[in-house]
């Protein structure tokens, strides 16, 4: 299906998500939401933490989109403890369910699975590789929530967010249970990012590229910085609320 495609100034993209995502718990107060971790949400996670009024997201329930495995808690890449420092712990959702990693990773990996079964909104971000969540190149539709071998790419962005471990794995929300969310909104800002989401939106339909899978989803939504939608060479096409800065 043809996303919603929401394109903003750099300078404003965090406050109109901000402000998108508060009309949804004004009109849901028990939205069931996954986050992703990285360096996309955290302007968005700032506004928010800083504009919550009190008791917005009391009844919410917030999943983590996905983790490290093996990083300790102290790690700053660490998607659990990252995900409550940047917006968890200041915005207060009734329950936060991290990617409780203790015992056997397969089982963990089912369990997270339950937890994400019925999201009435994913909110994802878009990997340099194409990747949602840890949906990895070589996922497809039908992705389970797993442990995953991590891309080398993404390896490489976990050391670009401090961590000393080296994660080889991770855990995630496959992109079967995504893609059964009730909405969808993937969060694309920056340059470096133009070409990866015009493969997303406008490339064939591969494994090479998970993003692609998104448009499977009968509702979703591409809130993407002006940088980041610099390359759309179809945006006609596209449902545009900021029609003038896809040209
Ligand atoms: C990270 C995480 C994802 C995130 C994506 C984009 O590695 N696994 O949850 O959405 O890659 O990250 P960033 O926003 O830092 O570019």
């Amino acid at each position: 299906m043809t996303p919603t495609l929401e394109v903003h100034p750099a300078a404003a993209w965090a406050d109109a998500v901000a402000a998108a995502l508060t009309d949804r718990l004004r009109a849901w107060p028990r939205l069931r939401l996954c986050l992703p971790t990285g360096e996309t949400p955290v302007s968005l996670y700032a506004a928010l933490s800083a504009s919550a009024d009190a008791g917005l997201w009391s009844q919410a329930t917030v999943v983590l989109l996905d983790d490290y495995v093996g990083l300790s808690a102290d790690d700053p890449a660490a998607g659990g403890p990252r995900l409550r420092r940047e917006i968890v712990d200041h915005v207060r959702p009734a329950v936060f369910i991290e990617i409780d990693q203790s015992g056997d990773l397969a089982a963990a990996a089912r369990r997270h699975d339950e937890a994400a079964r019925g999201l009435d909104l994913a909110i994802v971000g878009l990997g340099l590789n194409g990747h949602i969540g840890f949906n990895e190149p070589g996922s497809t539709a039908d992705s389970a929530t797993r442990v995953v071998d991590l891309h080398p790419r993404s390896r490489e962005a976990a050391e670009g967010y401090g961590t000393e471990g080296a994660p080889e794995r991770g855990i995630t929300i496959g992109l079967a249970r995504l893609l059964d969310a009730r909405e969808l909104w993937l969060l694309v800002t920056g340059v470096p990012k133009a070409e990866i989401l015009r493969a997303a939106l406008e490339g064939p339909e591969t494994p090479d590229v998970p993003a692609s899978y998104l448009r499977r989803h009968p509702s979703w939504r591409v809130m993407a910085d002006d940088a980041a939608a610099s390359l759309l060479g179809r945006a006609d096409r596209w449902m545009t609320h900021r029609g003038d800065t896809v040209s």
